[in-house]
């Protein structure tokens, strides 16, 4: 069976930024796991280029907008193919055949009766590219996703029955618990559909960057919504809408996407793909933002990581060992150059790099750079089973997604090797003149190496196979077979010298970025606000309030605390890697089982305390008078982890 996977079309306002090569690496390291395996794998990248955001930063650039559009797709275009991303098409949402295929789309939704035509007036971000109603506005004005202002728009509008797909979707979600990965990210998706959908405006009569309607519809007042479009590609690059499309990689098998676009590719991506009568992908697997030392990035903080820099200064190959090795698929990750740094002495230089300096000195020193694997059986079952076991282990962490597990566990043959090497001390044998023991821990290693690389190339394509080439074979599929799966050792062969792969950074190589404000969390309105009623007494500063952390938490499990009358043990997830004990004194408002998927504000900085015999790490807001407790709740679905202020 084949396999499709894809990334998000990066919007063209703006060049790559790490968050970007993020995904990209995610999902070239996936089909090239695949294809080592030997499965047909397609990989779908490009660029989303219509909108009213492009359509202003182009006039702000003073260029036309598809000569912008040209310029900055291709800056991403670019950029893969220096990191050799092995993308097998870069689809624009401004390709002619992209355009015919959403038009196509539209046809058949409106003709199934799934798209009308009525008014819609609301509160547009344009940034966003996103209309809210009004009660979701902070301050009756501002954007609640990105906090910039939103601007009221009355317009005639097409629109998508979002709502009739609401049952479906959650039936869709209960049978596929693996439809949306990691698992923990689903409960907001469901909990949004719960809340109830209202039906989706497809089109804009406001600007004009955008697909053009269907001529059958006659009516080129409006132009696609950028969602619509954009979300479409990942059908048209397959050739829907041409007569003679194939569609043969479709379903997808793997769609990943960044958090923040996982409702619309969860929620919206679904519906669409129901009303087209198209099986839905296997997975959408949502990832985590990356921060730099710790603060969020932004082109005004000056702060963005750029992975051009960053290759640039330490290698495109590390810097994709370290996004992925770093942070558990699915959470946050921060950036910083002391943490790169550290994972590429101790882990890259060290446990692999010396590793294979070592084998190519002793096999050259006892030798003459041949390498036999004759008696490795003899004298090393313990490690060749403890090298077997973890091999094992690989698939599932990559099908998971725990792509920082996958080189965890594959880290597990390294240090196999090196405590061989320490506990046999084939230096030793060889004064001992037990030369066949001495070869047979080089070559044991030299398979480890040899393995541990198959496994590697994915995350690290171009290094591997200057390892490979040291130990004289070549990674595809056949020696993936061969030393992988049915676990056969090298045959006899010269080992070749290569300089060292990974030296030691001492210093940072690029320049740090700079601080962020103390104050920069609150928005400039909430601000000026505060500055205003300052001299009131008995207020508090601005910053007072954010020493406090509030979050919106997601109630996983709870449980009765056992002979409390007022004790509730709850586990939240904060989106946070692991889930926070909660121990509150709700029993007598709440059953256990009631708070299950549903959403609290959490105070998330208190220091643990213990209750009971129990920590809890963390409060919920609630409210008390003469009629009871209730808890504090956001009154529309957020994400777990969100912040509340
Ligand atoms: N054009 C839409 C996607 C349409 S897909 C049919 C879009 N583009 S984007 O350029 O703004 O973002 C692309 C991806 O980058 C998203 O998945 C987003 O989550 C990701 N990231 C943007 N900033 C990020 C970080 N700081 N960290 C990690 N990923 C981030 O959304």
């Amino acid at each position: 069976m084949s396999k499709y996977i894809t990334t998000p079309i990066y919007y063209v306002n703006g060049e790559a930024h790490i968050g970007h090569a993020y995904t990209t690496f995610i999902a070239d390291t996936m089909t090239r796991y695949e294809k080592l395996k030997g499965e047909d794998t397609f990989l779908l990248t490009g660029t989303d280029e219509h909108g009213q955001k492009i359509e202003e930063s182009a006039l702000k650039s003073g260029k036309h907008t598809q000569e912008f559009a040209n310029e900055i797709s291709a800056t991403f275009k670019n950029l893969w193919d220096e990191f050799e991303i092995n993308y097998s098409k870069f689809i624009r949402t401004t390709d002619a055949e992209h355009k015919k295929g959403v038009q196509k789309a539209f046809e058949v939704m409106y003709a199934k009766g799934d798209i009308y035509k009525d008014f819609y007036e609301g509160h547009y971000c344009v940034s966003c590219e996103t209309f809210f109603p009004e009660t979701q506005l902070v301050d009756g004005e501002f954007c609640p996703d990105c906090g910039r202002t939103t601007s009221v728009v009355k317009e005639e509008s097409y629109f998508f029955k979002l709502s009739k797909y609401e049952d479906k979707l959650l039936k869709h979600y209960a049978d596929n618990p693996d439809f949306i990965l990691p698992r923990s990210r689903a409960n907001e998706v469901v909990n949004f559909v719960k809340s109830g959908l209202r039906d989706l405006s497809v089109t804009r009569t406001s600007f004009t960057w955008g697909v053009k309607m269907p001529e059958s519809l006659n009516d080129d007042k409006h132009v696609m919504y950028v969602w619509l479009d954009a979300l479409l590609n990942y059908i048209t690059a397959l050739g829907y809408g041409k007569d003679d499309a194939d569609m043969n990689y479709w379903p997808a098998s793997t769609q990943f996407v960044g958090k923040d676009i996982l409702r619309f590719h969860a929620i919206y991506w679904p519906a669409f793909l129901m009303s087209l009568d198209l099986p839905l992908p296997k997975h959408i697997g949502a990832h985590g933002w990356w921060t730099r030392d710790g603060e969020k990035m932004s082109k005004s903080k000056g702060n963005v990581v750029s992975p051009k820099e960053v290759a640039d200064a330490y290698g495109v190959e590390n810097l994709r060992y370290f996004m992925l090795r770093e942070v558990p698929f699915g959470q946050d990750g921060d950036f910083s150059q002391r943490a790169f740094i550290d994972r590429i002495n101790s882990e890259l230089s060290n446990d692999l790099g010396n590793l294979l300096n070592r084998i190519i000195g002793m096999s050259g020193k006892y030798s003459e750079f041949e390498i036999d694997s004759v008696d490795v059986q003899k004298y090393h079952t313990k490690e060749l089973d403890a090298m077997n076991e973890a091999l094992g282990n690989l698939d599932d962490f990559m099908q998971n997604m725990q792509f920082h597990r996958y080189l965890e566990e594959l880290w597990k043959l390294f240090a196999i090797g090196n405590k061989a090497i320490e506990e046999h001390a084939p230096w030793t044998k060889m004064k001992e003149d037990k030369k066949d023991e001495a070869l047979a821990t080089v070559a044991l290693v030299a398979n480890i190496l040899a393995k541990a690389s198959i496994m590697l190339s994915p995350v690290m394509p171009r290094t591997t196979a200057i390892i490979a080439d040291a130990l004289n074979f070549t990674i595809d599929n056949d020696s993936y077979n061969e030393l992988v799966i049915d676990k056969k050792l090298l045959k006899l062969f010269n080992i070749k010298k290569v300089p060292p792969l990974f030296p030691r950074v001492e210093e940072p190589l690029m320049e740090e970025a700079p601080k962020a404000m103390p104050d920069d969390k609150p928005n400039d309105e909430m601000k000026k606000e505060i500055v205003a009623k300052k001299e009131e007494d008995n207020l508090i500063e601005i910053g007072q309030f954010f020493e406090t952390s509030l979050k919106i938490g997601v109630v996983v499990e709870a449980e009765e605390v056992p002979k409390s009358k007022k004790l509730l043990k709850l586990q939240v997830d904060l989106g946070e890697e692991s889930l926070r004990q909660v121990v509150a004194g709700i029993k007598e408002f709440y059953s256990a089982e009631s708070l299950i998927g549903t959403q609290v504000c959490v105070v998330a900085n208190l220091k643990p305390a213990k209750l009971m015999g129990m920590m809890s790490e963390g409060m919920l807001l609630a409210a008390k008078d003469e009629d009871g407790l209730c808890l504090v709740r956001p009154e529309k679905s957020k994400k777990a982890g969100t912040p509340i202020g």
